[in-house]
């Protein structure tokens, strides 16, 4: 997470995230699932301007980029509405725990696609808690920004850390970055369509023998990414297909593809190939491209 400062205004670019790695530890009483997840922060970024509004207020507003595609309409009516939208409610959380009544305007330029996996709407609320904190002269602590990112959702905290890579444990909210020293390159295509995280939670199965992300993280630190196909898992994944045909039908088209591995992340409905350089990425992109299964993305891992 990059915070700028520009006059009277700040600037904070969120990044998206894929997860390499995502089992199901089980079921939770306060209704959520055990996760051990690797998440890790790639180079696609919403961006968030944040002016002075008028006092006691939040004013959002948003634009998508690529606005020729076809695909932004269902774009934007995907994005939840202004008192919905995590960032408002970052925003009015981080004011009455400091107790304030500033006001704030707030321009996100959207390049994360919606409903997808990628997180995008966690990121941008970690950069209204880390952006504001700075804007409004706040002083809050780290412990208390990952207090509220809990509040406001499993992905917050990550995010908020800014670490390139890390395990995430509980339901996502404790952090233990990870050294992930080769940069990997990643394809990712983002179908029609996306789902609702609840619902594919709600049919998941938790499996009898969790996998673990060991082998997977020795693998990534030591940059030996034979056979890394084998390691990438998510267990959401069949769940998804059981809702969406458009992941198996990428899960298809990326099976044919020459990449090191392929998996869907999150909870969907975007899927990612795992490419040793950018041209290799390039490259299966452009095939993809021609195969129309949806908009299609290159970025490396990292901030
Ligand atoms: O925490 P967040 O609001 O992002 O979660 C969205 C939904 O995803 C939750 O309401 C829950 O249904 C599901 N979820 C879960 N277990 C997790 C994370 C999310 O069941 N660890």
């Amino acid at each position: 997470m990059l915070l700028s400062q520009h006059g009277r205004s700040l600037s904070v670019c969120a990044p998206a995230k894929l997860n390499l790695f995502l089992e199901i530890l089980g079921r939770r009483t306060d209704g959520y699932h055990e996760l051990e997840t690797l998440m890790v922060s790639i180079g696609i970024y919403d961006t968030l301007l944040f002016t002075e509004g008028e006092s006691g207020k939040t004013r959002l507003r948003c634009c998508h980029v690529g606005s020729q595609d076809r695909n932004d309409s269902d774009q934007a009516a995907a994005l939840p509405a202004a008192d919905e939208n995590l960032v408002v409610k970052a925003a009015n959380l981080l004011r009455s725990h400091a107790r304030i009544d500033y006001g704030v305007t707030i321009d996100l330029v959207k390049r994360i696609p919606v409903a997808s996996g990628m997180a995008g709407g966690s990121s941008d609320a970690a950069a209204t808690l880390a952006g504001l904190n700075r804007f409004w002269d706040l002083h809050l602590s780290s412990d208390e920004l990952i207090h509220l990112a809990g509040r406001l959702g499993s992905d917050v905290a990550f995010f908020l850390a800014g670490e390139p890579a890390a395990v995430c444990r509980g339901r996502g909210e404790i952090v233990e970055p990870v050294a992930m020293p080769v940069k990997l390159w990643f394809v990712i295509v983002r179908p029609r369509s996306g789902l609702s995280t609840p619902a594919v939670f709600r049919e998941c199965q938790p499996p009898d023998s969790p996998r673990r992300v060991d082998e997977l993280l020795t693998r990534l630190n030591t940059g030996r990414f034979d056979r890394i196909g084998a390691l990438l898992h998510n267990s959401l994944q069949e769940a998804a297909e059981r809702l969406n045909s458009d992941v198996t039908e990428l899960k298809r088209e990326l099976s044919t593809q020459p990449v090191l591995g392929h998996l869907m992340t999150g909870s969907g409905t975007a899927y990612f190939g795992v490419c040793h350089s950018r041209r290799h990425a390039m490259r299966v992109a452009a095939r993809l491209k021609q195969a129309q299964l949806g908009r299609v993305y290159v970025a490396g891992s990292g901030q």
